[in-house]
């Protein structure tokens, strides 16, 4: 029997071994391994930037719904907010006018249309803010150390990746995996959650594959 439909397995542990395929996948995106080698440029980061905002608009204006939800509250933390975060990097990447002059793809707007579509359900709520911030808290940290090698990013405009409110990114993990846990999903909502998290990170490799397009 796989582990997926081990009716005792923890959410986060269904959740990381269901998605390690995803996730393989998503690292070995031509936009993800370029900028990571350091071929590209700071462009096309900013515009990795700008696509990021769009979407966390929406899965930060979707947690305001969970934050009410009784076994959702305990998923939510300010410490993960990123769009303020977000909005410096980008005035630091484009300058003043950077609102004016960010480029948002229909890939990316698919995904933040998803990401509002689904607010208001917890399933799907959980299964978007894990793919995304527990990225972000992983290989999120290693994007952060190559943007300073290959493109001088340090600081000013990888605020993004950097969690001040978050001593020890570990720990903070462990709790975030451990709330998931106990969100009480009945099997049919745990299903719904794997689902989600497979479309989520499709959704991140569609603004990949955009991006490449453009950049690579
Ligand atoms: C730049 C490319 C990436 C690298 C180098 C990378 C690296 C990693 C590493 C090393 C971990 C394991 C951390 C740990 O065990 O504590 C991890 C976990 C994770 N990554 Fe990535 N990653 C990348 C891209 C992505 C993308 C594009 C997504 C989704 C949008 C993503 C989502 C996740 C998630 C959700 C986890 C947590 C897995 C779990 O413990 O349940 N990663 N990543």
């Amino acid at each position: 029997m796989s582990l997926a439909v081990e009716e005792d397995t923890p959410l986060s542990a269904l959740l990381r071994e269901g998605t390690r395929a995803d996730h393989g996948a998503a690292n070995s995106e031509d936009f993800i391994e370029q900028l990571m080698s350091g071929a590209l440029n700071r462009a096309a980061y900013a515009d990795l930037s700008a696509q990021l905002l769009v979407v966390y608009e929406a899965l930060e204006g979707a947690s305001t719904a969970v934050r009410d939800d009784e076994r959702g509250a305990g998923l939510v933390f300010n410490e993960l907010t990123r769009v303020p975060a977000i909005e410096r990097d980008l005035a630091f990447l484009y300058g003043p006018a950077w609102r004016e002059e960010i480029r948002i793809l229909p890939a990316t707007r698919e995904y933040a249309d998803r990401v509002r579509e689904i607010s208001g359900s917890l399933p799907h709520y959980a299964a978007h803010s894990y793919t995304r911030y527990l990225g972000d808290l992983s290989g999120g940290q290693i994007v952060k150390r190559m943007m300073k090698q290959h493109y001088g990013l340090d600081g000013d405009g990888v605020a993004f990746y950097t969690f001040p409110d978050i001593p020890k990114i570990k720990v903070f993990k462990d709790a975030y995996r451990s709330r998931l846990d106990d969100l009480d999903l009945d099997p049919e909502e745990v299903a719904a959650t794997l689902a989600e998290a497979h479309h989520a990170f499709h959704l991140n490799r569609v603004v990949f594959t955009a991006l490449a397009e453009i950049h690579c």
